[in-house]
């Protein structure tokens, strides 16, 4: 069945996914037998564009490249309008990350699985803060909630422990989970100044709309927190986590970890000791021995101890805008091909 996609939010992930799907289109018709439209996109900045037989994206892309909002097929429409009028079955929820509360986002998941419409998401409000409550919602309605975007774009970690390492016991993870300080990190060894680093970063399409909740660990701490309650099935409380980000570093603490034959990295640990639940964010200095210390650029890795496996690492790239725009696209394919991952 083709599927009808709005869109909610169209910046950097939102338009990856668009550019995927055009290049793509006719391979994924051949490969997979699936196709799609695009039938509504509502953005904070762009407006709301929407046409049940599906819009025209390239069109679309031009205009916001031209006129910095939707010319054609617009209504005036918010994004709960967008969700409950369009004729969409599936929801691909990529407005901005609110660390604070997930919201509005998780009002919009909420709203589109009550409506027995599938959700895709890459946003980490809702899978940080209502994780559990959305994915019983769409349990009830029989739909998907999807979010293997939240963690290392992507790089497949959600999807690959829901579904070939079912069964698997995770007893803790422990990795590089944020682009953006592992790229800044990489550029002040080569010599970049911290904020010469972030606009590089944001330029690539790896910051944040809000670069603090990279530099500040908080995104990494979304990120620990969402493994921690999807894969090792814990309770853990964001707040709980312990965070420090990379502010503090100097590049007179970079040059001193050089001559140590060592790098800083932004490591997130989550660890289940008894009946606590031990989880932090924080630099650490690694000897170069250390398989994280390799770890570069926006490349993340997070290494999973398991009881029947023994350790597993996954590396891959951990943010931009065709990574996460894929990681999307994979959610998208899934719930085409029936899989029943979670
Ligand atoms: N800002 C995030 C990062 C994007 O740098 O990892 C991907 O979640």
């Amino acid at each position: 069945m083709k599927q009808r996609i709005a869109l909610i939010g169209f910046g950097t992930v939102a338009q990856g996914l668009c550019e995927i799907l055009l290049n793509k289109k006719n391979e994924l018709k051949k490969n997979y037998n699936y196709e799609f439209d695009i039938v509504a996109i509502n953005d904070i900045k762009y407006g709301t564009a929407y046409n049940p037989k599906g819009l025209n994206i390239k069109n679309l892309l031009k205009e916001i490249n031209e006129h910095r909002k939707f010319i054609s097929n617009t209504v005036k429409w918010d994004a709960i309008q967008t969700i409950k009028k369009s004729n969409a079955n599936i929801i691909c929820e990529l407005s901005y990350t609110n660390l604070i509360d997930g919201q509005p986002a998780i009002e919009y998941c909420k709203t589109a699985l009550s409506l027995k419409k599938h959700v895709v998401t890459s946003n980490k409000g809702p899978a940080v803060f209502a994780y559990k409550k959305l994915s019983k919602l769409a349990k009830k309605n029989n739909v998907k909630f999807l979010i293997e975007g939240t963690v290392m774009s992507g790089t497949p970690v959600l999807n690959l422990v829901k579904g070939p390492l079912a069964g698997i016991k995770i007893l803790s993870a422990k990795g590089i989970l944020n682009g953006t300080t592992n790229f800044i990190l990489t550029k002040m060894e080569e010599g970049m100044s911290y904020n010469d680093a972030l606009l590089e970063a944001q330029k690539l399409g790896y910051a944040e709309a809000d670069p603090t909740n990279d530099v500040e660990g908080y995104d990494a701490k979304a990120k620990i927190t969402i493994l921690a309650n999807v894969l090792m099935n814990l309770n853990l409380k964001f707040h709980d986590v312990q965070c420090e980000g990379i502010t503090k570093l100097t590049q007179l603490d970079i040059e001193e970890a050089k001559r140590n034959n060592a790098r800083w990295k932004l490591v997130a640990t989550v660890e289940k000791i008894g009946d606590e639940i031990k989880a932090s964010v924080k630099p650490e200095m690694l000897p170069l021995s250390h398989p994280l210390a390799g770890v570069l650029e926006s490349t993340n890795a997070i290494t999973f101890k398991t009881d029947l496996l023994g350790d597993v690492t996954i590396v891959g790239k951990g943010a931009g805008k065709i990574e996460t725009g894929f990681a999307i696209l994979s959610d998208l394919l899934s719930i085409h091909m029936h899989k029943n991952l979670y």
